[in-house]
C-alpha cells in the first residue's frame, strides 16, 4: 500500500496559472488513492472553476468561509479535522506571505491556520514568476515557513506563461505527489546515507556491440525512491536503462561493470547502506576493439576470449569490513533454479547480512516481483506485488535491521 492509499487530503488553490496543473494533480492523487477534498481561494477561481475541481475530485468545492453548507458554519474547522494533510498547489507569493504573517482573512488561509498542527502537514508547492521567487521576500517567506513547520517543495525551471524563462514554475503533478508521499510515510531512514546500484552493465566488444542482460532496473530504481520517501539520501549508480532518475536520488550513470565498480567503491564510505540490484555482467571481453569489427563474406565468426569482472558487492563488503566502517550490504541473487539454496549460499560467499533472493526470468523488465528474504536468522518471503509495493516492504525490513547491525 503506498503511504498516500486511504489518506484524506485537502487540496488548495491559491491563484495563479498553475492552476491548470492543479486539475491533474487532484487527479494522481485519486489514483493513489487518496480522498480529495478540494477548497480554492477567488483568485485561484478566476483561473480554473470549482465545477472542474469538483467533478475531478467528485466532492464539492469550498470557495468561502461563509459557505452555509457546514451545519455549524465552521468549514475551516470541519475540513481540517479529519484531514490528513494539507497541500496548497499552486501556493502564490501573495498566499504564502500571508501564512507566513497568520492571517486568515478567507477561507484556504484560515483553515492552514486553523488545521492541527501536529497531526495534518501543510505541504506548500509555490508556482510564480522568476522575479517573484527571487526576491528577497520570498526568500525569506519560504525559509521563515519551513521554520514554522511546512514543507516549502521546491520549484521548477524553465518556460514560464508570462513568456520568461527561469526558476519558479510549480512542480509537475507527479513529482509533487512524490514529495506528498515523502511526508506520509514514517521517515525509518531518516539520517541515513543509501547507496544503490541498479540495471544491467554493457560490456562493449567494440564501438557499436556490447553484451549486455534483461536487467530493466525497475527494481533498483523502485528501491532508491522508497528509501528517498523513508528519509534517506539516496545515491543510485545505474547501469544503461531506460527509466528517468527518480525524484530527490542523486544518480550516477555508468555503462560497464568496471565503471559501477570504480563509482560504487568511491563512495562506499560515504553511505551506510548499500543494496545492490544491479544485474552485473559477471564477464568482460578480454580484446576491446577499438574499430567495429567487420564481417567478410564467408569468414569466420570472431571468437571472443572473456575475463571475469570484479565482485563489486563481495568487494565493498570485504573492504569496508577491513577498513572498520560500518556499511549495511544487501545483495540480490537473481536465480533460474534452487532459490533458497543459492541465496543461502551467496549470502554468506559474499559476507553480506542480508540477501534478497528472486527468479530472474520471472521478474526481469516486468512490474512486479517476488522476493526471499535471507538472513542469520533464516528465510521469509514477500510475496508477489508490484516493484514499488516490495521497494516499500524491503526498506521496512532494511531499516528495522540497522539498528542491531550500527550497534556492533
Ligand atoms: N554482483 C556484483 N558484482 C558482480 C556480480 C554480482 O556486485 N560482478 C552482485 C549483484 O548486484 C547482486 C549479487 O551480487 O546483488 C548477486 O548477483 P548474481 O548475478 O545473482 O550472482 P553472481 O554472484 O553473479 O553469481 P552467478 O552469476 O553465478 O549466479
Amino acid at each position: 500500500m503506498n503511504a498516500i492509499w486511504g489518506k484524506k487530503i485537502v487540496l488548495g488553490l491559491s491563484g495563479g496559472i498553475a492552476c491548470y496543473k492543479a486539475a491533474e494533480l487532484c487527479r494522481l492523487l485519486i489514483k493513489a488513492g487518496a480522498q480529495v477534498q478540494v477548497v480554492m481561494t477567488e483568485s485561484a477561481a478566476q483561473f480554473i472553476t470549482p465545477v472542474t475541481m469538483q467533478a475531478l475530485s467528485n466532492k464539492e468545492v469550498f470557495t468561502s468561509q461563509w459557505d452555509a453548507r457546514a451545519s455549524n458554519n465552521m468549514a475551516h474547522i470541519n475540513l481540517t479535522r479529519e484531514a490528513d494533510l494539507v497541500l496548497v498547489a499552486p501556493a502564490s507569493a501573495d498566499f504564502m506571505a500571508k501564512l507566513l504573517h497568520g492571517q486568515a482573512d478567507e477561507l484556504l488561509s484560515l483553515l492552514c491556520l486553523a488545521r492541527p498542527i501536529a497531526s495534518c502537514p501543510l505541504v506548500l508547492a509555490p508556482a510564480m514568476n522568476r522575479e517573484m521567487w527571487q526576491h528577497p521576500a520570498t526568500v525569506r517567506n519560504v525559509a521563515q515557513l519551513s521554520r514554522d513547520g511546512a514543507h516549502v517543495l521546491g520549484v521548477g525551471a524553465g518556460d514560464q506563461a508570462c513568456g520568461e524563462s527561469g526558476d519558479g514554475r510549480m512542480l509537475e503533478p507527479e513529482e509533487i505527489v512524490q514529495e506528498v508521499a515523502r511526508v506520509l510515510t514514517p521517515p525509518t531512514l531518516l539520517g541515513r546515507r543509501v547507496l544503490v546500484s541498479a540495471g544491467p552493465t554493457w560490456e562493449a566488444i567494440d564501438p557499436v556491440r556490447a553484451i549486455t542482460n534483461r536487467s530493466s532496473g525497475k527494481m533498483g530504481y523502485a528501491l532508491a525512491s522508497a528509501a528517498w520517501r523513508a528519509g534517506a539520501q539516496v545515491t543510485l549508480v545505474s547501469g544503461p536503462v531506460a527509466l528517468p532518475a527518480p525524484r530527490g536520488v542523486s544518480r550516477i550513470l555508468v555503462e560497464s561493470a568496471k565503471q559501477m565498480h570504480e563509482a560504487i567503491m568511491a563512495g562506499a564510505q560515504q553511505h551506510d547502506v548499500f543494496i545492490a540490484t544491479a544485474a552485473v555482467a559477471d564477464w568482460r571481453v578480454k580484446d576491446f576493439s577499438a574499430h567495429k569489427i567487420k564481417k567478410t563474406p564467408g569468414s569466420a565468426a570472431p571468437q571472443l576470449e572473456f575475463i571475469q569482472n570484479p565482485d563489486i558487492l563481495a568487494s565493498v563488503a570485504l573492504g569496508e569490513r577491513a577498513q572498520a566502517h560500518a556499511l549495511y550490504c544487501v545483495g540480490f541473487a537473481a536465480e533460474t533454479q534452487d532459490l533458497a539454496r543459492y541465496a543461502h549460499e551467496k549470502r554468506l560467499a559474499k559476507g553480506v547480512p542480508l540477501m534478497v533472493g528472486n527468479w530472474g526470468p520471472a521478474t526481469f523488465g516486468l512490474d512486479d516481483n517476488e522476493l526471499l528474504l535471507v538472513d542469520e536468522h533464516g528465510s521469509s518471503t514477500l510475496p508477489k506485488a508490484s516493484k514499488d509495493e516490495l521497494a516499500q516492504q524491503l526498506v521496512a525490513e532494511i531499516a528495522q535491521r540497522l539498528p542491531s547491525f550500527f550497534q556492533l
